[in-house]
């Protein structure tokens, strides 16, 4: 349905209102810029979804009626659906996990069981968010081991060649790293880092969290040890998941949570485990979660032409336009932008200017991001960001420079 932010200007190959159109959210009057917190959902997952509450509900595996034998044929079709959209060797390598977060536990509370030990390194980014620096902060801690910290270059982009110094050192076990940065907003050369990683016998896990609705994700190609990323920043829903890992690393690591669903036996005073990726999925699978995102990534994989492309030019006309007020500073180079801008106006909070924006309908995230540590060797205590999706218009981009130009004006 045609709105306020209908663009008259996107005449060109791709037209945003089209896809906008599939979105039942975009009956309400909002401008959501606030993509990278979450993404809103399409009529299609949220069908699927409903289809399946209302005609296939039952638990999975454990059940030997037909609704159950349903219910387990959903869950383990999207399984499926999402080792060929990652390009995993099988669906046993895909997990499904509540978010990264949780995937990204899995992996670091492993460390505990054979990954490293007393003086070892484990490697993260300054870029990190905190779901990707916490559970190695405590691994390494618990472990004796160290974090080291691959700094940023003056431009934002992480020092390769101090990371390779660092391998040099000959302790470096594992190394974690985002693929985009939630704040900086660029594609990281994680095949780069990957490639040096394995060079010197480490891992590498990639947080594809804000990659995955706008980069291609290919495990093989990217020749990484794990990937972990979230349904619902990627037009799924909320609580479902994905951590791939190599089907031979997966053999060999200990489960995290421990319950029911993930056992081969269980005597009174011992265990063991199934095969993955069941080891990794204790307690009741979220089956309609997973068949959410399976619809999800059949709708990413049939957007139309150009689609990827508008939502960079959107976050880089952005970056660009605010970048020209003054007192406005962009977080990282304005250029290199995948889909989002995060930016401090001088002399004004960052959420005072978030609460500008939503008066005029206009969402975006302000805060410190969950990535303190990188705010902090930026020099910000906060900040606003804005973030798109291939529903958003660049009357949408020219309401937000709009909407912090009054911000300023209200504060000055
Ligand atoms: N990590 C999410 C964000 O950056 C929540 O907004």
């Amino acid at each position: 349905m045609p709105s306020e932010f209908t663009s008259q200007k996107e005449t060109a190959l791709f037209q945003p209102e089209h896809v906008r159109r599939q979105f039942p959210i975009f009956e309400r009057e909002v401008a959501w810029l606030d993509n990278a917190a979450t993404t809103q959902r399409p009529e299609r997952v949220l069908r699927a979804m409903d289809e399946f509450n209302r005609r296939h509900n039952a638990n999975t595996r454990r059940s030997v009626h037909r609704l159950g034998a349903e219910a387990t044929a959903a869950y383990e079709g999207a399984r499926e659906v999402v080792a060929r959209f990652i390009g995993a060797e099988s669906p046993a390598e895909v997990i499904f996990t509540p978010g990264t977060t949780v995937g990204i536990n899995i992996v670091a509370n492993s460390l505990a069981h054979g990954g490293i030990g007393p003086g070892d390194e484990v490697w993260i980014s300054a870029q990190e968010h905190h779901g990707n620096w916490v559970p190695w902060l405590k691994a390494t801690q618990t472990l004796g081991a160290h974090l080291r910290i691959i700094p940023l270059l003056p431009d934002g982009h992480l020092d390769l060649a101090r990371f390779q110094e660092g391998l040099a050192g000959g302790r470096v076990r594992w190394v974690a790293l985002t693929w985009v940065s939630n704040v900086l907003g660029f594609e990281n050369d994680v095949r780069a880092f990957c490639a040096a990683a394995h060079g010197a016998g480490a891992r590498v896990l990639v947080d594809a969290a804000q990659a995955a609705a706008h980069v291609p994700m290919d495990v093989r190609e990217l020749d990484c040890d794990f990937l972990a990323f979230s349904g619902h920043k990627m037009y799924g829903p909320m609580g479902i998941g994905v951590l791939w890992g190599r089907a031979e690393l997966l053999a060999q690591m200990e489960p995290f949570i421990l319950g029911g669903e993930m056992i081969g036996r269980v005597e009174e005073q011992a265990a063991t485990w199934a095969e993955p990726p069941y080891r990794f999925e204790g307690g009741t699978p979220n089956v309609m979660g997973a068949v959410g995102l399976g619809e999800a990534m059949g709708w990413l994989e049939n957007l139309p032409a150009g689609a990827h492309e508008h939502v960079s030019a959107l976050a880089r006309e952005a970056a660009q336009t605010l970048a020209e007020l003054p007192g406005v500073r962009i977080l990282g180079p304005a250029m290199e932008r995948v889909s989002l801008v995060s930016f401090c106006v001088d002399g004004v909070h960052a959420h005072d200017v978030a609460q500008v924006l939503d008066g005029r309908g206009i969402a975006v995230r302000a805060g410190h991001m969950c990535a303190q540590p990188l705010l902090r060797r930026l020099g910000v205590e906060s900040a606003v960001r804005a973030s798109f999706a291939p529903y958003n218009t660049m009357d949408e981009v020219n309401a937000l420079v709009e909407g912090v130009r009054a911000a300023q004006e209200l504060f000055a």
